[in-house]
């Protein structure tokens, strides 16, 4: 079967490789499932990972299968794989496998304290841009039908889910904390997906991001009822002053420097989530006695998040279920871009780096003939009279 690699460690190496299917009976103990890989879609790591700025091969390979934000339906399961996997059934996989520290013994490896970690088409671990994987049940989501659309967000949406599940089991020490008004900085794929969860837990959103409105990304977060600021018109500290204090702040622009900013605009008992992998190695000059006394006096917390655990990615299916009920038709225009075919590689990976508009480069990589034969029979029934 076709499958999209790269040599890790060497730069634009991104091509078509020709790899052996996989079988079910890869998983031991009748734990596999063997998916059909409908859609993946791509970001900033994948970009990366093709300039060879970070990503391994798994052990004996030369290349390595990228894509992480998967989503599929089962083809087949092994015999002992539960009942809500089977065949037909729309899954999204897990991204990372445990290594062997304390957390990762007991299901959190996305907490490791290792030096490596392994992840699907990041890491050591093959990813899913290809016609098919297969995988143990432990690591596959099952989805409802009403998802088949925007399944592909699963992944990214459950970066968002970390980070507040992550704030919100923090903040239990402040016994009565429930956050009210919250920040996210940046409107790219997560900024805009956070938005989404904080909404559908009906906290109000300032939604804080470079470019000046009104655009597409603007108009996306005002059609959740969120706030949309251009830090170009209102810097950080004074969109905490007019719609502050924030009892949660989520940095997600990619730009270190304004973590310091957000720190400092954290309101009292406040907490910041910081989410970009910032490969760079960028300084900043920062007002240290005022965020430190900030935080001192105002009992304030900053804390990283990466990748998401199981129960993350639970959390993510219900509220991309809740988001499709509250705001129909919202999480299909974060899918701007769509690529046909593993073989269109070469366009995937241009409208990835060069295309600032899109929001969600993803690829078609198969028909959904079942979504198809299942829209097929819902349209013969309501023709058909009774
Ligand atoms: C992925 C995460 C992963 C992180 C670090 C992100 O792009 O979505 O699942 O943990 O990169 O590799
Ligand atoms: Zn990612």
């Amino acid at each position: 079967m076709k499958a999209i690699a790269v040599y890790p460690g060497k730069p634009n190496s991104m091509h078509l490789e020709e790899v052996p299917e996989p079988k079910v009976s890869d998983i031991p103990d009748g734990r596999g499932v063997l998916v059909k890989v409908l859609r993946v879609g791509v970001d900033g790591t994948d970009k990366e990972i093709n300039a060879a700025e970070y990503g391994e091969a798994p052990d004996g390979s030369d290349f390595l299968i990228t894509g992480h934000e998967s989503l599929g339906r089962i083809v087949e399961a092994g015999s002992n794989v539960p009942t809500s996997l089977k065949p037909g059934t729309l899954v999204v996989a897990t991204v990372r496998r445990p290594g062997h520290s304390i957390y990762d013994r007991i299901g959190l490896q996305d907490m490791t304290t290792d030096d490596v970690y392994y992840e699907r088409g990041i890491n050591k671990r093959h990813g899913y841009l290809a016609e098919y994987y297969v995988e143990d049940a432990q690591y596959i989501v099952p989805l409802p039908e009403s998802l088949s659309e925007v399944g592909v967000l699963l992944e990214p949406t459950t970066i968002a889910e970390k980070a507040i599940n992550q704030a919100l089991e923090i903040q239990r020490r402040l016994k009565v904390w429930k956050p009210q008004r919250a920040a996210v900085l940046g409107s790219g794929t997560v900024g805009l997906l956070a938005t989404l969860a904080l909404r559908v837990r009906n906290v109000e959103v300032t939604c804080l991001s470079l470019q000046e409105p009104p655009y597409r990304n603007s108009d996306l977060i005002e059609e959740l009822g969120a706030r949309y600021v251009s830090t170009k018109q209102t810097p950080i500290a004074e969109a905490a002053e007019k719609f502050g204090p924030f009892d949660i702040v989520l940095e997600a622009t990619g730009f270190s420097p304004l973590v310091f900013e957000a720190a400092e605009s954290l309101g009292k008992n406040g907490v910041l989530v910081l989410l970009s992998v910032t490969g760079g190695d960028r300084t900043a000059e920062i007002n240290s006695d005022h965020i430190n006394q900030g935080f001192v006096l105002g009992n304030k917390v900053m804390v990283g998040s990466v990748n998401a655990s199981p129960d993350d990615f639970v959390s993510g299916v219900d509220d991309l279920i809740k988001a499709t009920a509250i705001y129909p038709g919202w999480l299909e225009k974060l899918l701007t871009t769509p690529i046909d075919g593993l073989e269109s590689y070469e366009e995937m990976l241009r409208e990835l780096t060069e295309n600032k508009d899109a929001i969600k480069v993803f690829v078609n990589v198969a028909e959904d003939s079942e979504k198809k034969a299942k829209r097929g029979d819902a349209g013969r029934a309501v023709a058909t009279p009774a």
